[in-house]
């Protein structure tokens, strides 16, 4: 498919002079600082924070490459994939003209992004077993349609989407298409970031929040074509991902072994608690899932959410979603955390 990004880029962004930092300008090793107004002394902490980081996360992107077999240029990191969701809309829509479209139900973000930057956002609703909806999505698409965003597996529904109907889409879309793959290292399906080559157009998120355990360091990368990543990076705020983050993050990767046996268990419960849940009388569906949470269809989702919270158990109450109607979203936790769960939903309607 011929890819232009420059149809694509706002013009604004096209003629954009980045901020060039003091880290930018100077980047070999010397014995004295004095470019950026840091703090010569240090910081009062045991350890020391007084240099700014740097911009491009370099260190960690290479260990990244490795892991991923994606090469280091290939690859934007943000502070969490909320900055790359809406970096991609500050990049490439144009407010009050452009338009982007997404398929719900799904990820919040997309839609509280588009509205933060004033685009357009038009639905494509999934179909009733939570797929795209091609034929809608191809009447939704006119030459103002910049950016279509699919998750998979998707949040709140939990499945993957059917990879052919993904394919249909970067094959046929001009603009960008951005594939959140946030829960991509529960399902048994695999990644897109192996299309990359094929797909100039193609944006793979994944973030460090799930999986990988570090939600509160907020880090979330996008692989993608290098016209896409150099755009990102020109946008970016210099310094979007703080030192404290990239050195953890960093340590974090060598802990790959950990970080795989939680998945197996992750799995494994997410099995056990679906096969639980389906015989209870409170629930009426227990919908397939390759994330670390299950939807699940209750026979009364407000009541059944305020019980759970009476005994200290917070799901996500997802009732008033569209196609989620008397859904509970559940997250995948411990095994005893999980026990606590089933029999809290268990206990409904029999309590005094
Ligand atoms: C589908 C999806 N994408 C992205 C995110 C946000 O990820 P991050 O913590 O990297 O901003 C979430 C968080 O719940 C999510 O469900």
């Amino acid at each position: 498919m011929d890819f232009n990004i420059d149809q694509l880029l706002r013009e604004n962004i096209k003629k954009l002079v980045p901020y060039s930092s003091a880290r930018d300008e100077f980047k070999g090793e010397a014995s004295v600082y004095l470019d950026a107004n840091e703090n010569a002394y240090g910081s009062p902490l045991p350890k020391d924070y007084n240099r700014y980081p740097d911009p491009l996360q370099w260190k960690l992107k290479e260990r990244i490459a490795e892991i991923k077999g994606v090469p280091a240029p290939h690859i934007f990191i943000g502070n969490g994939s909320d900055e790359v969701i809406d970096i991609l809309f500050r990049a490439f829509c144009n407010p009050g003209k452009d338009n982007v479209i997404i398929c719900p139900p799904t990820y919040g973000m997309y839609e509280v992004s588009a509205n933060i930057n004033d685009i357009e956002l038009r639905k494509a609703p999934l179909t009733p077993d939570f797929q795209l909806d091609l034929d809608t999505m191809e009447q939704l698409v006119d030459e103002h349609t910049k950016l279509v965003f699919v998750c998979s597996p998707n949040n709140p529904t939990g499945n993957s989407l059917d990879r052919a109907d993904i394919e249909m889409l970067l094959n046929n879309f001009k603009g960008i298409v951005a594939i959140d793959e946030a829960y991509i290292n529960f399902s048994r399906h695999r990644s897109f970031i192996q299309e990359l080559t094929e797909y100039p157009n193609l944006v793979v998120m994944q973030t460090l929040s799930k999986a990988w355990g570090l939600a509160a360091l907020r880090v979330g990368m996008a692989f993608s074509s290098t016209p896409i990543i150099d755009v990102m990076n020109k946008v970016k705020p210099p310094y979007n991902v703080n030192q404290a983050s990239q050195e953890l993050a960093l340590q974090a990767l060598n802990n790959i072994n950990q970080v795989n046996g939680w998945i197996r268990e992750t799995v494994q419960e997410r099995e056990r608690v679906a096969q639980a849940l389906s015989l209870l009388p409170q629930v009426l569906k227990v919908y397939a899932s390759d994330a670390n949470f299950i939807l699940v269809k209750t026979i009364d989702a407000n009541a059944i959410y305020d019980s759970l919270v009476e005994k200290g158990i917070i799901v996500r109450n997802r009732s008033k979603v569209m196609l989620c109607e008397g859904c509970l979203r559940i997250t995948i936790g411990r095994p005893e955390e999980n026990e606590r769960l089933l029999e809290g939903i268990k206990a409904y309607g029999h309590s005094s």
